[in-house]
């Protein structure tokens, strides 16, 4: 019986060895060490063996079972790592595959809509100004003849610092500072953030503005119109009526706004222009003398024309967007349509 366990080991561990795959490594496994496996045919012959041989033959079968299931776990972690290096090498690394592309990002469509208007007035000859954020009050206030307590000042809510300073409410400063270290003439650009504490579906605490100024000898009213009228019909198509409406501002005299026929139903009337027709777009006027003077210059000797607009009404008009605060919630879905 000792022989029959040896030879039994022995055909065992050679056809452990000449197993080439995982499955034929489970056949054996069963083969010997199942229940009804030949290993186990062996020890049940045990019964038959005198009473003194038995311990010893116990513990042989019981060593042949251990070192087959040793040998078998052995050969199939060989198996594994072999046929992962295998996968690796050739098939699973598909070359062929299209690589993972890198997401582009684009120009904000605020920063987009800012530099088209910027690029019409560009052909007209203007150059860009800039000018801080945090603005002197005499700057943003009363240099643009808006004294203290004047009820002008109601026009625009203000976001104070203190007594002097203020988080400017239009980029009309940076006119005033142009022209305090420029003679005429003058042709600017101020685009730039602007605060006013506003919040709703057309209004943000913080928005952006272009505005433009022009000063020279004789300019007319019919400078503006001309200059506004060429802007509007590229920006919106040379088809579409533009009107303008008498107005205030207390730098400007005189002053107006300008109306388009609404964007979205033509000018049938319809909820973005209040049934009118007409959509407010931008306003406007003469320098007024009192602010020339404030930056010394003669206001017998020079005229010129100002004009301010907020880039997010137009960018809403122009692309039909509802509420202004989409702008601002940096969701790339909403972002990447521009
Ligand atoms: N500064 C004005 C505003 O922010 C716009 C404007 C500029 C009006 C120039 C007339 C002339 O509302």
């Amino acid at each position: 019986m000792k022989d029959a366990l040896e030879n039994l080991e022995r055909e065992a561990l050679s056809e452990i060895e000449a197993a080439t795959s995982k499955e034929e490594l489970f056949d054996i496994r069963t083969r010997y060490l199942g229940r009804k496996g030949l290993l186990t045919g062996v020890l049940r012959k045990l019964k038959e063996v005198p009473p003194d041989e038995r311990p010893i033959l116990g513990e042989r079968s019981n060593r042949a079972k251990e070192l087959i299931a040793r040998k078998i776990d052995e050969a199939l972690e060989l198996c594994e790592a072999q046929s992962r290096s295998e996968r690796l090498k050739s098939g699973a690394l598909d070359v062929t595959l299209p690589g993972r592309s890198i997401r582009r990002g684009s120009l904000h469509p605020i920063t987009q809509t800012m530099m088209e208007i910027c690029s019409i007035f560009f052909d007209l000859g203007f150059s860009i100004e800039e000018g801080p954020e945090v603005e002197l009050d005499y700057y943003n206030f009363e240099a643009l003849n808006i004294p203290k307590d004047h009820p002008a000042r109601d026009m625009q809510d203000t976001f104070y610092i203190d007594d002097e300073k203020v988080l400017r409410t239009h980029t009309s400063p940076v006119q005033v500072r142009t022209m305090e270290k420029q003679r005429p003439p003058v042709r600017i650009l101020s685009p730039g953030k602007v605060y006013r504490p506003d919040s709703d579906v057309s209004h943000t605490p913080m928005f952006h503005q272009v505005e433009g100024l022009l000063v020279d000898r004789s300019i007319t009213f019919a400078d503006l119109k001309g200059t506004l009228e060429y802007f509007l019909h590229n920006m919106f198509g040379s088809d579409r009526s533009i009107r303008f409406r008498p107005s205030f501002f207390p730098f400007t005299e005189p002053s107006a706004e300008v109306d388009i026929r609404c964007v979205i139903c033509g000018g049938e009337g319809c909820r973005v222009c209040g049934n009118g027709g007409w959509l407010e777009i931008l306003g406007c006027g003469m320098v007024d003398p009192a602010v020339f003077q404030n930056v010394g210059y003669d206001p017998e000797e020079f005229t010129g024309f100002a004009f301010g607009l907020g880039v997010e009404r137009i960018a809403m008009l122009k692309y039909g967007i509802s509420d202004i605060r989409l702008f601002f919630e940096n969701d790339r879905r909403f972002l990447s349509q521009f």
